[in-house]
Parts: structure tokens; sequence; C-alpha cells
């Protein structure tokens, strides 16, 4: 609907290079665990070969079995990779500064993070957006857009959601509790039903739609900007349609960039960075619960 796609990956780079560094020394540490088991089983292969099976039965340097040697060499082998893994690669050179440089960097992000934690977000967004509102005397709320798209901006299709990333779900409902949550029609109607502790504003052109009570509808978006004007912060929740008008008149975004490329039907607009700034971004790993790699990004209106 909205075909516009970008390629623009915000991962944040500080922790791929860091992924990296540790999916380096897995890969080290796991050959020198094969190395061990290849080990053990050859040293049981040569004693077999030797006593049971009589190969090379006749060969006995310095009076000694063969594979006793045999082994003491790939032993020295052994103890050489085990070596390089543990001294060379983990103790010594320019990585090895670089990484330990990141980590600290890291742990170091990693306590901010924990932090932020301690503090609710609604707080936080309160906070900001009660600054934002005294630097701004004109301006009574902070219209602000909710969005979670895909890499090729994918955020919907048959009127779904395409994705289930726990993490953004718990995270739209602690920024929209208590506000405004402005929606087009078809959003509105891909809810099994109206979220609790919300004030559903839907936008139709349809003159007599039906909507449960307590839900507004409105005729135009600029009536559900109006209606919104009595919240410091109205959420735009969706869909394409909306967010596409929407993007002229909000003031921030608050983006889930899912690091992904999806099969849609509806698009989010491309972010033009000449209008807006990122004034946030951070990335966070699949896991469990979610299962795509994800930015939280926020952008203001510049
Ligand atoms: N990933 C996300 O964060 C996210 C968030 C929300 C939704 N979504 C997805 O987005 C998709 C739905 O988006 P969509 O673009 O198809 O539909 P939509 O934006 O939710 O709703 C479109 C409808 O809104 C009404 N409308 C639009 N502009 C209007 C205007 N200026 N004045 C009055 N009414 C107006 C019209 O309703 P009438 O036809 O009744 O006139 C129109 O058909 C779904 O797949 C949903 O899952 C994704």
């Amino acid at each position: 609907m909205f075909g516009t796609k970008r390629n623009n990956p915000q991962i944040d780079k500080e922790q791929l290079e860091l992924v990296k560094n540790a999916q380096k020394r897995i890969k080290q540490k796991k050959r020198l665990y094969f190395h061990f088991v290849c080990f053990l089983i050859g040293s049981l292969f040569f004693i077999l070969l030797n006593l049971a099976l009589g190969f090379g039965k006749g060969f006995r340097p310095f009076n000694t079995n063969w594979f006793v040697f045999a082994i003491l060499i790939w032993l020295f082998l052994l103890a050489y990779h085990s070596f390089n893994v543990f001294i060379t690669h983990h103790f010594m050179g320019k990585d090895w500064e670089q990484s330990q440089l990141e980590k600290l960097v890291a742990k170091q992000k990693q306590r901010i993070e924990e932090l932020k934690k301690t503090i609710p977000v609604t707080n936080q967004s309160n906070m900001r957006s009660e600054t934002d509102d005294k630097k701004k005397t004109n301006i009574t709320s902070c219209l602000t857009i909710i969005v979670a798209a895909a890499e090729n901006d994918a955020i919907g299709k048959n009127n779904q959601l395409i994705w289930h990333l726990s993490d953004d779900l718990k995270r739209f409902k602690t920024l929209t509790n208590g506000h405004h949550i402005i929606m087009g029609r078809k959003t509105f109607e891909s809810f099994p039903k109206p979220l609790p502790n919300r004030t559903h504003v839907v936008l139709t052109r349809q003159p007599n739609y039906q909507v449960p009570n307590g839900v507004v509808v409105v005729n135009t978006l600029e009536d559900t900007v109006e209606i919104s004007k009595q919240d410091t912060q109205p959420f735009i929740i969706g869909g394409g349609e909306i967010y596409n008008q929407a993007l002229k008149i909000a003031d921030k975004i608050e983006l889930t960039r899912v690091h992904q490329s999806f099969e849609a039907d509806t698009f989010f607009p491309e972010i033009d960075t000449s209008i807006w700034v990122e004034t946030n971004n951070v990335y966070h790993k699949k896991d469990d619960k979610n299962e795509f790699d994800y930015s939280f990004i926020t952008y203001k209106r510049k």
C-alpha cells in the first residue's frame, strides 16, 4: 500500500562487533573441543590397532609400543592448540585489547540499561513530554506515532500484525496506558476488543460507523487531533493509511525496528531524516519471547 522500502538497518554497531567477537571465540573453543574428542577416539583407535589387531607389533622404538609415541605427539599438538586458544588468542594481540575495551563498554551500557529499567517507562515518557511541553509553550500535547516496522518497512498483512514480539507489546502497553490511541477503522477492526485503560479514537469516513461504548468515532484527521489535545501524549497507533497522513503532523515517533524483511500488504512510510532526528536507539537480540532481533528507536521532529 505504501510500498516504499528502505534498506538502512539501524543496528547498534558496537553490539554487533561484540557479538561477532563472541561468536569467533565460541568457534575457537568449539574447534578445540572437537579436537579433544578426536584425540580421545584416535588414541583409543591406536591402542586397539596395535594391541588388539596387532598392527605394527614389531615396531617398538625404545622398547615401547609405537602407539605411545603417536599419542604423545598428538597430545603435544593438542596442548599447542589449547595454548593458542586460551593464551595466544585470548591474552595477546590487538584483538584482545579491542575485545577488552568493548567488553568494558558493553558492561557499562548494560549497567545503564539496568538502571533505566528501575525507572518506570511511563514516568520517563511523561517526564520527557512535560519537558517538551514546557519548551513548546504553544503546543499542549505531544502527538506520538507508535509503530513496529520491519527492515523493508512492512507493518501488516491481511489486516494482522506479521510477527510476535513480546517486549514490543509490553512497551506498547506501558507507553500508551492511560492515553488516547488514534487509529484507522481497519486497525480498530483487527482488535478482538478495545484495549483496557485507553481512550480509543477511530477514524473512518463512514457517517454511521457503530462502535462499543466508550470508543470515539471521528471523520477527519483534524478532529482526532482536536479531541486528543486534552491528552499530554496522544498516540497514533496505525495502520498504514493513518501513519502516512499523521507523519505530517506528529511530533515524535516511537519505532520498533524489527531486523528482518517480510512479505506484507501494508507499509510504514520512509522516515525523512531531514525532518526527523533520532534521539534514542536501543538494540535487542532475539530470545525465547521475541522471535527476531529488534531496536527501540525514538525520533523527534527537528
Ligand atoms: N506494525 C504496527 O505497528 C501496526 C500498527 C497498526 C496496524 N498495523 C497493521 O496495519 C494494517 C492496517 O492498516 P491499513 O492502512 O490497512 O488501515 P488503517 O490505516 O488502520 O485504516 C484505514 C481506514 O481508516 C479510515 N481513514 C483513513 N484516512 C482517513 C481520513 N483522512 N479520514 C477519515 N477516515 C480515514 C478509512 O476507514 P473507512 O474505510 O471506514 O472510511 C480507511 O479505510 C493491518 O495489517 C494492521 O495489522 C500494524
